[in-house]
């Protein structure tokens, strides 16, 4: 993976660190944009995925918003993007219920129940939606497919009445995970079957995330295309709303071996983080991110590792690199494409110290924006 800055600036950057490469970030944004303006639709960022808020005025200058899901997501986009957001949850809860639709310019509902209970407290100028379930996906784990069988994910066909309740002006589906162009037309292709008779008087349909428009290989024509005649065919407002492909690739987690263990003929390298706390995605998709230092490849080098995290979780490991050298404690790792569905799932467990927090800025410079200490643990805790 190609790297943009020098290696004193590299040497700069604490363990353990999460660090996001601004001109990365660029890249992406850029991309994402050229499908905006050339399918001319709305694309929104998905904070679940990715609120590290202090690259949110870069992203704002080709985003219009954020989506929320949850009042605190909807919070920050207020507050660190300076504007309303696009809020879905799975479930209101009523104590929150009327400050929310104060940071909302969208409210979907993801059943009938909940849009009976809440709908006259939805100001006017207020766009409500649902969220249908297409009952098609491309994701083979279940833990990732939103429509996967009995999934509480959406309304199914069936669960719908006759006609949409009056004054539902929206439409959201979300059932894809790094995903092509061609899943996105199944899914629509399945949409379209289930659900067209609702798109009479509807005004925007919310794709979700999933399309994996920055990765490479993408076909971003296919997308295009697919989403300009969707959109004449229905004249309706699409929105997109990816997390994934806004911060894919855009930077990584640098740590440090802490200790190296022998059990049986096989070695672990102990790092300064955790999978379980600051990678949880590894342990649960499961996935292996790649290392600059080495390859996730167990047979591609001669010496051999598994790599542990911190905690005294069991499966706090992720089995089978591969490097050139043998390792030494003091060696770095970094873990390569760490900025989605990071930093917004680390926990503290075992009281294990979250990494801090830096940018690498599109000048190639290094800029620390936070460190945690035993306050932010004691202060999650009462
Ligand atoms: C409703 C909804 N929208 C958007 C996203 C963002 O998806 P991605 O990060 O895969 O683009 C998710 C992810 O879970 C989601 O549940």
């Amino acid at each position: 993976m190609s790297r943009s800055f020098s290696q004193d600036t590299f040497e700069s950057i604490p363990s353990p660190c999460f660090v996001l490469e601004e001109e990365k970030l660029m890249c992406n944004l850029k991309r994402i944009d050229l499908v905006q303006k050339n399918a001319q639709i709305t694309v929104i960022l998905a904070l679940k995925g990715f609120a590290m808020w202090s690259s949110f005025s870069l992203i704002k200058s080709f985003l219009k918003s954020a989506s929320a899901s949850s009042i605190n997501e909807a919070k920050l986009c207020v507050d660190k993007f300076n504007e309303l957001s696009h809020t879905y949850a799975v479930g209101y809860v009523d104590n929150e219920f009327d400050e929310l639709m104060k940071l909302s310019s969208h409210v979907t509902f993801n059943s009938l129940n909940q849009f009976h209970k809440f709908n006259n407290r939805v100001p006017t100028h207020i766009s409500m939606g649902l969220r249908v379930n297409p009952e098609w996906s491309d994701v083979a784990v279940d833990l990732y497919n939103p429509a996967h069988p009995h999934s509480r994910l959406g309304l199914t066909r069936q669960s719908l009445p006759e006609s949409l309740p009056r004054n539902i002006e929206g439409l959201h589906f979300h059932v894809l995970c790094e995903s092509s162009a061609a899943a996105l037309v199944q899914v629509l292709q399945n949409f379209e079957k289930k659900f067209k008779k609702y798109l009479v008087n509807i005004k925007w349909i919310n794709m979700g995330g999933g399309h994996l428009i920055t990765k490479e290989g993408y076909d971003v024509e296919l997308l295009v295309n697919t989403l300009k005649h969707f959109k004449n065919k229905y004249q309706v407002e699409v929105i997109l709303e990816p997390s994934g492909a806004v911060a894919w690739q855009a930077g990584f987690l640098k740590t440090t071996i802490i200790d190296i263990l022998e059990n049986h003929g096989s070695l672990t390298a102990i790092i300064d983080a955790s999978f379980t706390c600051h990678m949880p995605d590894c342990l649960e998709m499961p996935y292996k991110p790649e290392i600059m230092e080495g390859s996730q490849d167990s047979e591609k080098y001669p010496f051999r590792y598994n790599i542990g995290g911190a905690s005294c979780l069991a499966g706090d490991f992720l089995a089978g690199y591969s490097f050139l050298k043998p390792l030494k404690i003091g060696d770095i790792l970094t873990f390569q494409d760490m900025m989605h569905y990071t930093m917004v799932k680390t926990n503290m467990f075992n009281g294990i110290n979250h990494p801090s927090i830096g940018v690498i800025r599109r000048n190639h410079k290094f800029k620390l924006l936070k460190t945690f200490s035993y306050e932010d643990y004691r202060d999650k805790l009462s």
